[in-house]
């Protein structure tokens, strides 16, 4: 089996690394990859975005079939092109990948098919002066939301009347987000607890990979800018069974049901931010892949092969085969160069790589890393490592992460002390 992954993330080296564990020993190839991928599969310097070269490569290589791992080569129609060649693809067509592209289209998508989320209102590039009404009419707190793909930022959540006007005029008149924030939605602010919920599709059928939580801001607290992600855990003690059974009745199911009635089956990873509010279950977010540092934790939970299932799933055919997930639980502490997500500097020599992995149940994924002219392992972008553990309960699990993170240094290294705290304390509250 020879596998193309598309990325080079966390997220990617996370794939890559799960895949390889399979007992079919696939063959595994990185476009463009990381200096951790390339220790378990061979990397192919394509840029994700390059899609007709992607597609030769593949079709010159006899992919079997090809993993997507960020969202814009989805949104942009990779999928369309590699399956109009012929190629099988895990990931949703551009119609479907929608869901997260379109920040607009998602809103009127679960309002038509009855999916509970925030109220909201969309303003398109020329409804400024109306967006500001509606703003000042609504009051803080409220959230602001660039349409288009943002790389995460594009949703801000404004406590002031003040930070909101703010946001729209960035957005629709100083076009910090470029198109993407031409067009803006405006969000009721839901009050509660976030969790992810990871879909594996064909369409038809579907599969729950663990729920999980993620960090977004910056520093312990929940304070500081909003990141890509700081660390992440797996299963979010917030997703018990009575709530997941609620998520695939109310949201879930709705979502592949409508996608299906609207022309455009969702075929993929579908990633499920919801907000769990009062009144139950909200959808935050759509996304058309899996999140980064989530896959650092959901995807080493997984025990069945992973291989077998994406294969299946590529052929449309997910029934066929089951997902069992490891009973424990599993944490991730992204490290980062110190100034992210503002400016940062890069070329730092990373040490203690070997002192995390022996540390039992850990892994170290590779993301912002490259190499030097020594050939040295140095830091080269924002988040550079996700040191991820597994363990038989969450506090093992997080215990280990960090021993495993300590043990690593680099110039400027930040990592948030708080990874699954809240996760912890709902635990040690529940009777
Ligand atoms: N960690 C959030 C995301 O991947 O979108």
């Amino acid at each position: 089996m020879r596998i193309l992954i598309i990325g080079q993330g966390g997220r990617e080296h996370a794939l890559a690394w799960v895949l390889a564990r399979s007992p079919q020993a696939p063959d595994l190839f990185i476009a463009p990859g990381n200096p951790g991928t390339a220790e378990v599969g061979t990397n192919v310097p394509i840029a994700a975005t390059d899609v007709p070269a992607l597609l030769h490569w593949a079709q010159e290589h006899a992919i079997d079939f090809t993993v997507v791992g960020p969202e814009q080569p989805l949104v942009a129609g990779l999928v369309d092109t590699f399956e109009a060649a012929g190629q099988r693809v895990v990931g949703p067509t551009a119609a479907a990948a929608r869901l997260e592209g379109s920040k607009a289209f998602a809103k009127q998508f679960m309002a038509a098919h009855g999916i509970p989320t925030a109220n909201h209102r969309t303003f398109q590039a020329d409804e400024y002066d109306a967006a500001v009404a509606y703003v000042r009419q609504e009051g803080a707190p409220i959230v602001i939301k660039a349409s288009g793909l943002a790389g995460g930022k594009g949703a801000v959540v404004c406590h002031t009347l003040d930070e909101a006007l703010e946001a729209v005029t960035d957005m629709m008149q100083e076009g910090t987000f470029g198109d993407a924030g031409a067009e803006v939605v405006v969000e009721s602010f839901m009050e509660g607890e976030e969790v992810s919920v990871f879909v594996l599709t064909d369409g038809a059928h579907y599969l729950l990979l663990a729920p999980a939580q993620d960090h977004k801001r910056a520093y312990d607290g929940d304070e500081g800018p909003n990141t890509g992600g700081m660390g992440a855990y797996a299963p979010a003690p917030l997703a018990t069974g009575r709530l997941l059974t609620q998520v695939c009745r109310d949201v879930i199911e709705p979502t592949l049901g409508g996608m299906v009635a609207a022309g455009h089956p969702y075929r993929g990873i579908l990633y499920v931010g919801l907000m769990v509010t009062e009144t139950g279950p909200r959808v935050v977010e759509y996304n058309c892949r899996l999140g980064d540092p989530e896959a650092q934790v959901v995807l080493p939970l997984v025990q069945s092969d992973l291989v077998e299932v994406f294969d299946a799933l590529s052929r449309h055919r997910l029934r066929e085969v089951s997902l069992i997930v490891d009973p424990g639980a599993a944490a991730c502490v992204v490290l980062a160069s110190g100034g992210y997500p503002g400016a940062y500097e890069k070329g730092h020599p990373i040490e203690g790589l070997e002192a995390a992995a022996a540390v039992p149940g850990a892994t170290v994924f590779q993301a912002g890393t490259g190499h030097d002219d020594t050939g040295r392992l140095c830091t080269a972008g924002g988040r550079v490592l996700g040191v991820s553990a597994q363990g038989a309960d969450l506090a093992e699990a997080l215990s280990r992460a960090y021993e495993a993170a300590d043990r690593i240094t680099f110039n400027g290294k930040h990592a948030r002390r708080d990874i699954g705290r809240r996760g912890l304390e709902r635990l040690s509250a529940t009777p």
